[in-house]
């Protein structure tokens, strides 16, 4: 891991500096924390007045290292990043791994659609060099690797159930979620509706986000239905409609807007109230965080 954190900082060319050789030996123990936070609960997703935006790391830190893996999640944690967004999906036999596409084709050295193909088959691909040959022999975690890599090192998740899930496949996630005691740091998403409902049911301890491409015409009748902690649209969906942030807020649901890489967005996003900003930039978006000032301030 050392060795790919220092090809990982390495990449991260905004931050210029190299890992010290003290911190390419161990790890955090917890996750950098920026305060004040959102607490969970009704309407407790929703960002506290002069409070920036929450940082989501979308694949971990996407930009700097290949996404989907623990050395991209470490890169965002050490980055600044609250959370961290990962997406899972099932292997042939039933193990979620944390993949985005529904084939391995992009990013590892192997070929074929992920439920076709077995754990042990899994396991053995290289998740690393597509994206650059210091990271080769980075591995496709399994969903239960990131949980213990998350619950030892630090860091909170916004795990997305990637594509149609049964509800036996998300039980088996609600189990690795429970089995790590991770419950309180980790926040489901979904573009499937299904998949919400199946985790509501089987988990209602979680708290969940719909993921939109475009905006309902009444989002907060779809957040009431679903029972929504947050709702989170892509920022042109949001860019449609920003009044729809104030009726979510009002019926104490979060916003949190994908993925949005430009200062200029970052502005007009937290601007507009929205809770959390799912970027691949999260060391440059933590880094701007820092020294942004509510509206109307001295900044
Ligand atoms: O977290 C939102 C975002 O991840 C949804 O799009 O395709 O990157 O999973 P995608
Ligand atoms: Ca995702």
């Amino acid at each position: 891991m050392a060795a790919l954190l220092a090809a990982a900082f390495g990449a991260v060319a905004l931050t210029g500096a190299p890992v010290p050789p003290s911190a390419q030996q161990s790890a955090p123990q917890s996750a950098p924390q920026s305060a004040p936070q959102a607490a969970a609960g009704p309407g407790g997703w929703i960002r506290p007045a002069g409070a920036p935006p929450t940082v989501f790391a979308h694949r971990g830190a996407s930009s700097a290292a290949p996404e989907n893996t623990l050395v991209s999640d470490e890169v965002a944690r050490r980055a600044g990043a609250e959370w961290i967004e990962d997406d899972v999906q099932p292997s042939k036999d039933g193990v979620p791994y944390v993949l985005h596409d529904d084939t391995v084709d992009r990013t590892t050295d192997g070929t074929g659609r992920i439920r076709d193909l077995t754990a042990a088959q899994l396991d053995a691909l290289d998740a690393g060099s597509w994206f650059a040959p210091a990271y080769a022999g980075t591995r496709l975690p399994t969903l239960a690797a990131q949980l213990e890599d998350l619950r030892t090192r630090g860091g909170k998740l916004l795990l997305e159930i990637k594509g149609p899930h049964t509800r036996d496949e998300v039980a088996r996630i609600v189990r690795e979620v429970r089995d790590h005691g991770m419950t309180d740091r980790v926040f489901v998403q979904s573009f499937e509706v299904d998949a919400l409902r199946h985790a509501r049911e089987l988990a209602p301890e979680l708290p969940l986000g719909l993921l939109r491409s475009t905006l309902d015409a009444d989002p907060v009748a779809t957040a009431h239905e679903l029972g929504l902690a947050a709702y989170n649209p892509s920022d042109e969906a949001l860019s449609a409609r920003p009044g729809a942030v104030r009726d979510l807020h009002a019926a104490g649901v979060a916003v949190n807007v994908w993925t949005v890489d430009r200062p200029a967005r970052w502005k007009a996003l937290a601007d507009a109230g929205v809770d959390g900003i799912i970027t691949n930039r999260p060391a440059e978006l933590a880094g701007w965080n820092a020294a942004w000032s509510p509206p109307g301030t001295a900044g």
